[in-house]
Formats: structure tokens, C-alpha cells, sequence
């Protein structure tokens, strides 16, 4: 069948090739964004005398009737077009006649799927960052019920420091506030419209390129019609930023992994987000928690494949581009999907304050304190911890820990050590004095609470 763009080729491209060529199977999920594309595109050209308002209106009529039938399912995208742009075309001039051959004046698919491509991760990008403040939101309501519950602080995966889990919850508020942080700096910088920059060059018609560019919603126009075309950074940085929120959400579905088992216990998933085994009857497998742990890689590997397909590639456009858009759409899906999962995972989950506590009474986490205490009546800190390791090391042999070892064996190994030691190691207080800025108190995790929410307009 003969092409809109049969210029000087003359034979039918092979049918392997058009099936091998043809991108309407992923890009027809933009038809929205090329649609009102195009709606704006007539009226500029109308508002700049390049064709009448009449035909203007008459174009604009025709697209409209597109969506509406796109939309309702009165017309399928064809499988056998070329691409989205090319479909949409086709239509309209087969709807209004020879008119809709006038749309495509002072532009090109070039620019036309770089537009569409904005306009489509704009909206894409919103609803991201909904999602993502959603769970937030779960998050600190967890955290704000759980802000006094005692659990052992890891590093190394080994008990640590005591802190709470409102304290440990809100480390992954953070995070979330930096991946809404860079989703809107994404956001931003790809808020620019290239349309007008052509196939490359720009064009010889006199038209407005800022004109086109409100219509359509851009803070403004993109500065170089071949990087217009070629640009495909903003693909790459909502990438970078979708993988690092994934790689944040894998962290926190691996500790719920952990925190779920019997060997920690701290959580019990709602029977609404995990499964059986098909052979063992007692268990309740992770497997959501587990999917966006193992869809992370999925993520990664998109923004991988996008950065290998631009390496070296000459200005300006190349056909090698069109291969953005099945990782980008999947990595949107799938970022979407696991934000949509982890806030029912999240609000649907029991704590259980006890478990975590007991975990907390053993492992000597309040070692550090100890030693901070013997600061405090005048050793060295290196000396101090040097005595608190000693009775860490005598607990273990005596079978106490150290809110329970007599006070006569303390001084064994420090004289210095008086009836006070038992305020110190405390774990409620070794936790209340941590007040410093950020710190795991409850005083300060509260304080992160109220910021948070004044960040994601919740308060
Ligand atoms: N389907 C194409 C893509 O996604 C549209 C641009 C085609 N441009 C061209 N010169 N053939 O990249």
C-alpha cells in the first residue's frame, strides 16, 4: 500500500519490514498527547496565516471526532499503520478529505513523537508522584502509631543502637521525599516543547513556536531544533529517577521480607497481600513485597537498555529512538504498579511493638550507652568503650544483659560505675536521649512527622 511518505521510493516496502518498522502495537497508548498535539498545531498554523481558520476549524473538528471515537471504542487503532502519527492522519484525511493533508505543514514526525513523548511522561510523571505520595502518607501513619515502639537498630544486619520503628518508617519518608523531589525536577526540565523544531532545521514558515507551546501547557520551547529532535535525556532522567525510587522500594520490601519471618517477627503482613504454598500449608509467602524487590531489576534494566540504545548515536534523529518508549511506558507501568501495591501492603500490616521489643532487650544494644555514660563521669571515650565491651563480654558469661547485671559486677570491671548505670541503659531513655537533630527520639521523630506532612501538603 502506498505511504503518506512515498516521496522518491517508488516499490511497496517488504510486509516483514512494515510489521519490523511499524511502532502503533506500544505508541498508540500516546493518541491523547498526538491528538491535542495536533489540535494546537492547526491553530497555530491558522494564527499565523499559514492556513485559514476555516480549514483550522475543520481540522480541529475532524481530531476531535478521532478522540471521541478512540475513546469510546468506535475506532480501533489500525495494527497494520505505521505509527500513531501516521494513523491519525490517515484517519483525518480520510474523514475530511484533502483539507487534512494540510495538517502536517511546518512540522515532523520528528518533532511531532518528541512532543508527544513530553506531554505523555508529564502526565505519567503526575501520577507517579501521586502514587508515591500516597504511600508516603501510609508510611507516616504507621510511623506516627509506632513512634514509641522500641526495635533494635541494624547495621551490618547486626543489632545496633536502639531506635524505634516510627524512626526506622520515616527513614523511607525521606527517601520518598527525594524521589518526589527529582520526579518534579524531572518534570520540570522536560516541560519544554520541541514542536516547531521539524524535522531537524526548523522550518521556512513563519510560525509560533511559543504560541503552539501554551496551548499545549510548556513553561516554554525547547533552544535547538536538532537537539529538539535528538534529545532524549528526559527519557533517561525519569528513568534514573524511577529507578531510584524502585531501588528505595526494594530496600523496604526486603525488610519486610525480613521483618515478616519468624526469625524477626516484627510484622505480620495482612492476609490480603501475601499467598500460600501450593504444598506447604503453614505458609504465608511475602510474594508482594518480594515482586517489587524482583521488579526493581525490570527498572533498572530499562533505564540500561535506553542508554545503550542513545550511546553514539549521530544528530539528529535516528530510528533507533523509537526504541525509548516499550521500556519507558513498562517502567511507568511498573513503578505505578508497585507504589499501588506497597501502600495496601503498608496500611494493611500489624505491627507487633512486643516482638520488636524483645529483640531490642537482647543483642546489648544500649552498649554504646554504657560507654556514653562513662564519659559522662569522666573516662576517655576510647577507654570507656573499651570498659563496656569488657562488661558486655561479662553479661555474656553471667547470662545477664545490662539493665539486669548487679551492680557489684559493673564495678568489677569500673569502679566508676555507680546505681545510675541502670537510667542509662534503659532502653526507653537511650532512645529519649537521642535528641539530636534528626535523631530516633520520639521528640524527634515527631518533629519528622509534622515535616513530612508539611512537605506533602498534608498537614
Ligand atoms: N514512530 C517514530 C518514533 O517513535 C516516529 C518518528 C518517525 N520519524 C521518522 N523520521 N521516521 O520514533
Amino acid at each position: 500500500m502506498a505511504k503518506l511518505w512515498q516521496g522518491v521510493t517508488a516499490a511497496d516496502t517488504a510486509s516483514a519490514a512494515d510489521a519490523f518498522n511499524s511502532s502503533i502495537g506500544f505508541d498508540g497508548r500516546m493518541y491523547r498527547e498526538d491528538i491535542t498535539g495536533s489540535m494546537a498545531h492547526a491553530q497555530m498554523l491558522a494564527k499565523c496565516g499559514i492556513i485559514t481558520h476555516t480549514e483550522a476549524g475543520q481540522l480541529v473538528d475532524g481530531l476531535q471526532g478521532i478522540l471521541n471515537d478512540l475513546g469510546s471504542g468506535a475506532l480501533q487503532l489500525d495494527p497494520n499503520a505505521e505509527d500513531i502519527h501516521m494513523f491519525v492522519e490517515e484517519v483525518l484525511t480520510a474523514r475530511i478529505g484533502d483539507v487534512g493533508k494540510k495538517l502536517h505543514t511546518a512540522r515532523s514526525r520528528n518533532d511531532q513523537v518528541a512532543l508527544d513523548m513530553r506531554m505523555y511522561l508529564r502526565s505519567e510523571i503526575d501520577e507517579i508522584a501521586s502514587l508515591a505520595k500516597e504511600l508516603a502518607a501510609a508510611v507516616i501513619a504507621c510511623a506516627e502509631e509506632n513512634k514509641a515502639a522500641i526495635l533494635p537498630g541494624y547495621t551490618h544486619l547486626q543489632r545496633a543502637q536502639p531506635v524505634t520503628f516510627g524512626h526506622h518508617l520515616m527513614a523511607y519518608v525521606s527517601m520518598l521525599l527525594r524521589d518526589l523531589d527529582r520526579l518534579g525536577d524531572c518534570r520540570r526540565r522536560l516541560n519544554v516543547s520541541p514542536i516547531g523544531a521539524c524535522a531537524l532545521a526548523g522550518t521556512t514558515y513563519g510560525t509560533d513556536r511559543v504560541f503552539e507551546a501554551g496551548l499545549l501547557g510548556f513553561d516554554g520551547v525547547t533552544a535547538n531544533s536538532m537537539d529538539s529532535v535528538s534529545d532524549r535525556d528526559f527519557c533517561l532522567e525519569l528513568l534514573s529517577d524511577l529507578s531510584i525510587l524502585m531501588m528505595h522500594l526494594s530496600r523496604f520490601a526486603e525488610e519486610l521480607v525480613l521483618w515478616s519471618s519468624w526469625e524477626f517477627r516484627f510484622v505480620r503482613l495482612s492476609d490480603a497481600y501475601t499467598t500460600g504454598s501450593s504444598i506447604m500449608p503453614q505458609k504465608k509467602n511475602p510474594d508482594m513485597a518480594e515482586l517489587v524487590r524482583g521488579k526493581t531489576g525490570r527498572v533498572y534494566g530499562a533505564l540500561m537498555a535506553l542508554l545503550a540504545t542513545m550511546k553514539s548515536l549521530p544528530l539528529a534523529y535516528n530510528k533507533d529512538m523509537q526504541e525509548d518508549k516499550e521500556w519507558l511506558f513498562d517502567a511507568c507501568d511498573t513503578a505505578k504498579a508497585c507504589l499501588n501495591i506497597f501502600t495496601g501492603m503498608i496500611s494493611t500490616m500489624t505491627v507487633l511493638p512486643d516482638n520488636m521489643l524483645h529483640a531490642a532487650q537482647t543483642g546489648f544494644i544500649n552498649a554504646t550507652d554504657y560507654a556514653d555514660y562513662l564519659v559522662s563521669k569522666g573516662l576517655p571515650f576510647r577507654a570507656a568503650y573499651k570498659v563496656a565491651g569488657e562488661t558486655v563480654a561479662l553479661c555474656t558469661e553471667k547470662g545477664f544483659v545490662l539493665e539486669t547485671l548487679p551492680l557489684e559486677d559493673y564495678r568489677s570491671v569500673c569502679e566508676l560505675t555507680d546505681e545510675t548505670v541502670y537510667d542509662a541503659v534503659d532502653l526507653q531513655k537511650c532512645v529519649a536521649r537521642r535528641v539530636s537533630e534528626g535523631g530516633a527520639s520520639v521528640a524527634s521523630v515527631e518533629k519528622q512527622i509534622a515535616l513530612a506532612k508539611e512537605a506533602l501538603g498534608l498537614a
